[in-house]
């Protein structure tokens, strides 16, 4: 199936909806939103692309796990304000996702401008992947476009929903985890030895993963969060872990 690229979405001078992955430990505390900022520099390539095409750019993200109702700790402010350093300009952060002031907001903006529209997560519609939160957020853009890799595997209305709705494609950041990700699921024997290396957490995600590569593989190393559960499966001591 013939993917829908940016490069191939008609976006100039109009109105685009993003969604990345903002989803940073902000419980760390918001002073070491600088160590963790790598999924926000990722999005960078897109968001330059969209500016080089007179776009209204309005990125949209979730934030944790915060079940529907605002929390106050789960708001985006300042992962915004690490955005506006890193992208060297002013990134308006909304104080919701949708409505009236929302919709003010995003009408007023000028080709350039960026806005972040609150933790999309606030409304109990995103992950529920409700049609009537999914048509309120299209009614702010044109044009969708989905750079937004983690989060990808979910069924929300910004996953599924807003890009039955809006015309929409792929971002940078997922069109170049997808090129990668192509080295292991069309392995040609010139790339033999072929190993994998998997960490981080939420192990009960990529337990699917892990099954579909295991072929594919020479080698396959599992570190970081993951590991734990490996490691007590095999009877080893994992302390407070477990
Ligand atoms: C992640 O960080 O793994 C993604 O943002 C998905 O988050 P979730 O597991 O809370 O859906």
């Amino acid at each position: 199936m013939a993917k829908r690229t940016l490069a191939g979405l008609d976006v100039s001078g109009k109105t685009v909806l993003v969604r990345v992955d903002f989803n940073i430990p902000i419980e760390q505390g918001v002073e070491a939103i600088a160590s963790y900022d790598q999924r926000l520099r990722a999005t960078l390539p897109t968001i330059r692309n969209l500016q080089g095409r007179n776009c209204r750019i309005v990125l949209c993200s979730h934030l944790g796990r915060p079940g529907g109702k605002f929390v106050e700790s789960l708001r985006l402010a300042h992962v915004g304000a690490r955005l506006e350093i890193l992208l060297g300009q002013p990134v308006t952060c909304l104080p919701d996702c949708k409505g009236p002031e929302v919709e003010a907001a995003v009408a007023a903006a000028r080709p350039g401008d960026v806005l972040l529209l609150e933790n999309l997560r606030f409304h109990a519609g995103e992950e529920a992947n409700e049609p009537g939160f999914a048509q309120a957020l299209a009614k702010l853009a044109d044009c969708f476009v989905m750079d937004a890799f983690a989060v990808a595997h979910r069924t929300h209305a910004t996953t599924v929903g807003v890009p039955g709705l809006l015309p929409s494609s792929t971002g940078l950041l997922v069109e170049r985890e997808v090129q990668a990700l192509r080295v292991t699921l069309d392995v040609k024997e010139e790339n033999k030895p072929l190993a994998a290396l998997m960490g981080g957490a939420k192990v009960a995600d990529k337990i699917l993963i892990l099954e579909n590569l295991l072929d594919r593989l020479d080698h396959l190393v599992i570190g970081g969060g993951m590991a734990v559960t490996f490691l007590h499966a095999m009877g080893k001591p994992t302390g407070a872990s477990a």
